[in-house]
């Protein structure tokens, strides 16, 4: 059987070998016309480009890695599901790996990245820092995470959210306020929710009281600590949880306890994934810009890659979105 070339894609196609490549390749501008044009020669003669030839011959791999805590994490999983969209309409390919708060995982999973030449990393993990990104000589672009002075971060506004969320529970009368988050060391733009709830509260003379868990806290370990949130404050009229998983749980703890949610407990969670607004749709929450944090992360990698400018943070707005788990304001 004749082994098929470019040129008979080309020659099905009407346009010239060049354009063939940049199609398969994703470069330059290309019509959607010319595209399809060229996709369907393709298909019709079952045309698979070889891979290996054109990395060696643009020196470029067409990977991406993407590194992310846990894709079980709705937040996550809606992030790596926008970020390997948006990589996709560009021409990437995607290598993801799940490193959740385990170092070892995440500098194994970094060296098999570099290893497979991947163009660029996409980072999101919440381990301690690892050496590695100190040397690490490819584009990179951090999703909540600081990791090197030159590469850039992009983040939601956590202060803002944070500030909006503990002043919804003030201004529907709560007293009695207890914020839940995670500690992270590595993770300052999520440390900063913990800062406005305590300048919130603060500033209206409240008491603020946290209860931290480790980001890898297993489930029965977390819910033995939000039990004893209850069993110490029984009194406790607001909560504001650091992401809508635990605003859930702390929900479904507080109802078996026999309190009546938003008439002497009112939640407010944090995240806003698509999956936890569907499973919990009355909860209120913080609605994190997902699909623009990945878009955007997307885009400075794709200038970064072209040797563009690239700003070193870019912080985008959060929204807050009422829910049955608030009381109507007057
Ligand atoms: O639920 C996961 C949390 O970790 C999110 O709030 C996100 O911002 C990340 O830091």
């Amino acid at each position: 059987m004749k082994k098929l070339k470019l040129e008979d894609v080309a020659a099905l196609a009407g346009v010239s070998k060049t354009t063939v490549s940049r199609v398969i390749n994703r470069r330059g501008s290309l019509s959607q016309k010319t595209i399809d044009k060229v996709e369907a020669a393709m298909a019709q003669l079952n045309y698979h480009p070889n891979v290996i030839a054109q990395q060696l011959h643009t020196q470029r791999t067409n990977l991406i890695g993407i590194l992310v805590p846990s894709v079980a994490n709705p937040f996550f999983g809606e992030l790596t599901m926008y970020l390997e969209d948006a990589l996709f309409q560009r021409g990437y390919k995607v290598l993801i790996s799940d490193a959740l708060n385990q170092t070892a995982k995440e500098e194994r999973y970094l060296s098999q990245l570099m290893g497979h030449q991947v163009d660029g990393l996409i980072i999101a993990t919440h381990n301690n820092k690892l050496e590695e990104y100190q040397h690490a000589n490819l584009p990179i672009v951090a999703i909540d995470r600081f990791l090197r002075a030159d590469i850039p971060v992009v983040a939601s506004d956590n202060y803002a959210g944070a500030k909006l969320a503990t002043e919804a529970l003030i201004q529907r009368g709560c007293q009695h306020i207890i914020h839940t988050y995670t500690t992270n060391p590595s993770n300052w733009h999520d440390n900063q929710r913990e800062k406005a709830f305590q300048a919130v509260m603060a500033d209206h003379h409240l008491p603020a009281i946290t209860y931290t868990t480790a980001f890898d806290c297993p489930p029965a370990e977390r819910t033995a600590r939000f039990e004893r949130l209850f069993d110490e404050h029984p009194a406790v009229d607001g909560i504001f949880a650091s992401n809508d998983l635990d605003a859930a749980r702390l929900l479904s703890l507080a109802r078996a306890r026999g309190y009546r949610v938003p008439a002497d407990l009112q939640i407010i969670g944090y995240d806003g994934a698509q999956a936890t607004q569907e499973l919990v749709p009355e909860l209120a929450t913080i609605i994190q810009p997902i699909e623009q944090m990945a878009t955007y992360a997307v885009k400075l990698l794709a200038d970064r890659m072209a040797g563009k400018f690239t700003p070193t943070s870019t912080v985008l707005p959060v929204n807050l979105k009422t829910g049955q788990t608030l009381k109507t304001l007057p």
